[in-house]
């Protein structure tokens, strides 16, 4: 077994601010690698990359998070009382396919555009209440947005918004990075995941008795040709992935992409050329992939780049690397926007699991600049040349903050609220 850089990778590259130089050393030095700390076959180059994802017979998405090897006896208690759901991201084909199916109409490109009010709405009322002189930007705007924008497409009461995100995190934090918590932390981490399964519950319940023009409703009578529609348990185990996954990684594309775009001078070339903007989220994805990658187990015996990986071992797919791959791109390590293949990065994924949610992404992402490059031209970042902390995540790209100056009377001057 080839460990040399997988006994690097610890976590101080793996959450690090920066493992772009770890990447690129990998896919020259040893492309696949072992790391015994996570039990995990990192895979490094784009073709690689998108081989396990167009294989999923050959890899299974079931088992998908990077938890602790045994949980404290009072964790796994806990943990053994909540039912374990079932949803897109954790199922193979068939069962995959018949929840996908009823996802796809949902997320149609036609259905997301007519969230474009909706999303300008959101975005509009934020700004207004920004009030400056300094702001943070990720936690005031970047954040809230998608949160906001997702539980009222889903039809979740936004008085709960506050217990979303913090089962959110909690949820994230335990499936992607628990080994960062103490046990106290986990304990309460899991407790909350309870609580989070018991709510969604609870909503499905009641809309099964009292339906509304929401998500939630229409996915109870959404009718798949041959196949039975979901269950209201089926429902409800989708709603903290859709939560989940609908806000926290477009909190983090708008935030990554805010902070390049205002540090390298992006900023001012978008305020001149708003026509660039399709092409600066795009690049956005590419550069700082908000997702640095995923996990599948090998279902057989399999070799990639010749390293052979046995049958039921766990592989993390490196997205972030794979997007930085020069086989794929010219200049890989610089955030340039337009950009020959820039249709080419993984950060949605591909294949069968490829990211249900990404015309809605876009779509937030294009109107969430676009609101900001509108009312606030000359936005500049409060340290435009140290690098904001991170938290530390091995999935996630996320800032902890992202603080600038406001001038709110600039902002109501271009289309805020009344001064
Ligand atoms: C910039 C924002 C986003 C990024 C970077 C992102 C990234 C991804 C990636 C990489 C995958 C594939 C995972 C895999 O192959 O195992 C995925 C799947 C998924 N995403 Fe997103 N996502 C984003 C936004 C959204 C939004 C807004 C939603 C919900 C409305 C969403 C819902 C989902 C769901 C449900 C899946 C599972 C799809 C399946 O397994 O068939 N995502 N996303």
């Amino acid at each position: 077994m080839s460990t040399h850089l997988g006994a690097e990778f610890d976590e101080t590259i793996a959450h690090g601010p920066d493992p772009y130089e770890f990447y690129a050393r990998a896919r020259v030095e040893q492309p696949v690698f072992y790391s015994h700390r996570f039990d995990l076959w990192f895979i490094t180059r784009h073709d690689h990359v998108v081989r396990v994802l167009l294989d999923p017979t050959g890899f299974s998405s079931e088992d998908r998070s990077i938890k602790p090897k045994r949980w404290p006896p009072r964790v796994a208690a806990v943990m053994a009382s909540k039912r374990h759901a079932k949803h897109l991201g954790n199922t193979d084909p068939p069962a995959h396919t018949r929840l996908r199916q009823v996802l796809n109409q949902a997320f149609l490109p036609t259905v997301v555009a007519g969230y474009a009010p909706l999303i300008r709405e959101v975005a509009d009322d934020l700004l207004d209440r920004l009030a400056g002189p300094e702001v943070d930007l990720l936690n005031e705007y970047c954040y809230p947005l998608p949160l906001i924008v997702i539980l009222r497409v889903i039809g979740v009461p936004l008085d709960d918004l506050d217990r979303c995100m913090r089962w959110c995190r909690d949820k994230s934090t335990l499936d992607f990075a628990a080994e960062t918590l103490n046990e106290d932390e986990q304990l309460r981490a899991a407790e909350s995941s309870v609580a989070f399964v018991d709510y969604c519950d609870n909503l499905v319940r009641q809309r099964q008795h009292a339906p509304l023009d929401d998500l939630i409703s229409r996915l109870l009578k959404t009718r798949v040709k041959g196949h039975p529609p979901l269950s209201g348990p089926e429902v409800a185990d989708l709603l903290p992935l859709l939560i989940f996954a609908g806000h926290e990684t477009t909190a983090n594309l708008l935030g990554n992409l805010l902070w390049q775009l205002l540090s390298t001078g992006h900023w001012d070339r978008l305020v001149t050329d708003p026509d660039l903007l399709e092409a600066a989220v795009e690049e956005g994805l590419r550069y700082d992939t908000p997702a640095l990658g995923f996990v599948r187990r090998a279902l057989q015996d399999t070799t990639i780049a010749h390293v052979r990986i046995p049958a039921g071992s766990r592989v993390f797919l490196l997205f972030g690397s794979a997007n930085r791959d020069p086989a794929r791109w010219s200049e890989p390590e610089r955030f340039g926007f337009p950009r020959d293949r820039a249709s080419g990065h993984l950060a949605l994924g591909q294949g069968i699991h490829f990211c249900v949610g990404a015309p809605l992404a876009r779509l937030e992402t294009r109107i969430g600049l676009d609101r900001l490059l509108r009312r606030q031209p000359t936005l500049r970042l409060t340290d435009p040349v140290t690098e904001p902390e991170r938290r530390v995540h091995l999935v996630l790209r996320t800032l902890r903050r992202l603080p600038a100056h406001w001038d709110q009377k600039l902002s109501r001057l271009n289309g805020g609220g009344a001064a």
